[in-house]
């Protein structure tokens, strides 16, 4: 069985538009994707997918559904197999639950009446405050001290919790709320018998309301359900907490929320807008609502989450950080930096003024110049480069520094195409070359990288062998990360399914052609397994026939380097980590490469489309396609160490022949330059002759020693 969260976590990570654009080629229309629907012919597309929902739907035969649904069906898989498909492209590992014993079955579902009741519960106090705000004197000339209108106070649904014990209790009873569920949402914080002289009140056995004389601002969840509080203070005067947050409950976790949500999302459905502002503080949120600005959250004062951001992310692909204006605003932007450019989002941010917050600015200067303030915005990562690049002198020192704090950020950008425009840009601040960047972009790229992956394959060796008691047959592995040794037909059929479909073309193209061959001791079950023919690419990586578009050349050797690097993404991770981009000579070749391997990180676009759909060379996206339309033959017993191997000595090869190709060329062309009277330049002539022949015999050797290694060592 597959966990709830698991599944939940699937879907909220996968992207629709990737999904779904693997088969259907989709067309933007507004806040929406359009295409031919897969499911019935149709020459007019009524395919309508929604990215924000993570849904599609179509007008002609009503099918809808979202990620998982769509793989489950144009896949033919069942349920648990969809989830198990897209867990793998997204990066979200599954660890099975057993079938649940009796008792565990029972304390589950203890647990879900748990949570029911403490909704409900949260629910009747959040009416209750409620309507104490429109009741207590104070709260209301609170709002109004701050110009918070009515409207906004019922939209936000602000409370009043007072510090009257018997009006509380008189309420408990009457809605017949256990006061043991208020103690676990933390509204009252119960007696501790440690501390006797902190003894509260005995009307509550001792215990103390958590929430006393504030505003009190309940947290949305992406249901809309209340989740917790953060209540502010009313008077100034008061040494205490400006905003108490309700603890972790069952139901809630404030790295897990958003304050705003809910009005953030009506907003950004209504497709007015097209980017998120993202600010500090509550009462942010509630003055820009009133101001227009619906499109606002904040983060609740800690550092961003991935999950925060990730709510983000599924609200709009664009955030605008206003950050309040003093150092720990823009610190704490910075801070949430890569948490939100690792979730693919386009970041802007803009420091407000000293000692200004967005409330603040809107009372002083009014909606429209908050407006115009915002519309210059700059990407958040220039902001940082600003301000990094101020505390360092330009020496090799300093500018290491600065490239040093950057590069990581530049790399989290998911868009490649936005990448070399940031390098220039950096390059020009930190006055050094455009070429030094790029190249520490990739040295930075393997070695983030490569930790993490010979991490994952100690990990998947770890289970396997803790997993299996079968005979280890190194020779049968197939070229593919988790690998198994002795395999029997159930569990090949399996992982066949659990892979992407690159891979899957892998594995099942060798097996076509291993079936008559023989590889030693082949375990009973694997031999007449039958397997299904490979699966064609998906319709958006196959060529379009009217492009006609003069193709890249390329040698045969790295069309098909390229293809077995695409349907195989543990060997290009290991020819990543390698550093064996550079046998590639043509710079669009390694740039894809690289994409491909970020978008397979992300489990975003997993075939490369991003890179396609940014790449101009017209040329350049036809051949790769066709690389790709023509998946390599492969052994299924490949060994990844071997399979790498030749992979690189072949392109090294063909690159060094290439060069000495140009070198004999260039001395031919040379030796028919006249001989002149002249002595002087007859030395130059000699010179350049010298430095090709060096050059050549330079050339030559590295040749030798890469078909010959044993000769020279
Ligand atoms: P701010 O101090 O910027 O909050 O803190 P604010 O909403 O602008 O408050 P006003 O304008 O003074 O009323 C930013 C956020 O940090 C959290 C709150 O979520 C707040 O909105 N915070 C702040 C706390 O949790 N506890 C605190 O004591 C202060
Ligand atoms: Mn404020």
């Amino acid at each position: 069985m597959i966990p709830d969260d698991v599944i939940q976590k699937v879907r909220e990570r996968a992207d629709i538009t990737a999904v779904v654009g693997e088969i259907v080629t989709l067309k933007r229309a507004g806040a929406s994707l359009k295409g031919l629907c897969p499911f019935h012919g149709e020459k007019t597309p009524s395919f309508v997918v929604n990215p924000q929902q993570g849904t599609y739907h179509c007008f002609g035969c009503q099918v809808h559904g979202d990620s998982l649904t769509f793989i489950k069906e144009t896949q033919n898989l069942n349920f648990p197999e969809a989830v198990r498909a897209l867990a793998s492209r997204v990066g979200v590992e599954i660890v099975e639950e057993k079938p649940l014993r009796p008792e565990q079955r029972a304390q589950r579902i203890k647990k879900r009446a748990l949570e029911d009741r403490l909704f409900e519960a949260q629910e009747l106090l959040t009416q209750w405050y409620e309507l104490n705000l429109k009741r207590s004197s104070v709260a209301q000339s609170y709002l109004k001290s701050r110009e918070i209108t009515t409207e906004s106070a019922q939209v936000f649904r602000l409370g009043w919790a007072s510090d009257d014990v018997a009006q509380f209790m008189r309420w408990v009873r009457e809605h017949s709320v256990e006061l043991e569920d208020l103690i676990t949402l933390g509204v009252v914080i119960p007696f501790d018998p440690n501390q006797p002289d902190k003894r509260g009140d005995n009307r509550l056995n001792g215990g103390r309301l958590r929430f006393r004389n504030r505003v009190m601002c309940p947290i949305f969840d992406i249901r809309d359900r209340v989740v917790g509080y953060s209540g502010r203070v009313v008077d100034p005067k008061q040494k205490i907490a400006k905003y108490l947050n309700s603890p972790e409950t069952p139901i809630f976790t404030k790295g897990d929320q958003l304050f705003g949500l809910k009005s953030a999302r009506v907003a950004m459905r209504s497709n007015k807008v097209n980017q998120l502002i993202l600010c500090e503080g509550n009462l942010d949120v509630i003055s820009l609502w009133q101001a227009g600005f619906q499109n606002t959250v904040a983060a609740m004062g800690t550092a961003l989450s991935e999950r925060q951001a990730n709510l983000i992310k599924r609200l709009s692909p664009a955030v605008i950080c206003v950050m309040d204006g003093d150092a720990a605003g823009q610190a704490a932007a910075f801070k949430s930096l890569p948490t939100l450019l690792a979730q693919g989002l386009d970041v802007r941010g803009k420091l407000l003024p000293l000692d200004q917050d967005p409330d603040s600015f809107i009372r002083a200067y009014g909606a429209r110049s908050f407006k115009e303030w915002l519309s210059d915005a700059q990407p958040l990562i220039l902001v940082k480069l600003q301000a990094i690049a101020k505390q360092y002198p330009r020496d090799p020192i300093g500018q290491a520094a600065i490239v040093k704090a950057m590069l990581p950020l530049v790399q989290l950008i998911k868009d490649p195409n936005q990448r070399p425009l940031f390098l220039d840009i950096m390059a020009k601040e930190i006055g050094v070359d455009r070429s030094y960047l790029s190249e520490r972009l990739v040295d930075s790229y393997s070695s983030s990288q490569g930790d993490r992956y010979s991490m994952q394959r100690e990990q998947s060796l770890a289970n396997r062998n803790a997993h299996t008691h079968q005979d280890h047959h190194p020779q049968a592995q197939v070229n593919d990360q988790g690998g198994g040794a002795t395999k029997n037909k159930r569990t090949l059929k399996k992982e066949l399914k659990d892979r992407p479909w690159w891979a899957n073309v892998a594995i099942q193209r060798g097996s076509i052609r291993t079936k008559t061959r023989h590889f030693g001791d082949k375990p009973k079950g694997e031999a007449d397994l039958k397997i299904a023919p490979a699966p064609q690419p998906p319709r958006s990586l196959q060529v379009s026939q009217e492009l006609s578009v003069s193709a890249v050349s390329l040698f045969g050797y790295e069309r098909e380097a390229i293809s077995t690097l695409f349907y195989s993404p543990s060997l290009l991770n290991l020819f990543l980590e390698r550093g064996h981009l550079e046998y590639f000579a043509h710079s669009g070749v390694q740039r894809f490469l690289i994409s491909l391997k970020q978008e397979r990180d992300e489990g975003r676009f997993a075939t490369g489309e991003a890179f396609f759909k940014t790449e101009n060379d017209q040329g350049l996206i036809a051949t790769l396609k066709d690389c790709i339309a023509h998946p390599p033959i492969q052994d299924e017993k490949i060994d990844p160490e071997r399979a790498l191997n030749d992979l690189s000595k072949r392109l090294r090869l063909g690159l060094l022949q290439s060069q000495l190709n140009q070198t004999v060329e260039a001395l031919k062309q040379l030796s028919q330059t006249k001989k002149s009277h002249d002595s002087d330049s007859n030395d130059v002539l000699n010179q350049q002759r010298q430095q090709l022949l060096e050059s050549y015999q330079k050339t030559q050797a590295q040749l030798q020693e890469l078909l010959h290694p044993l000769k020279t060592s």
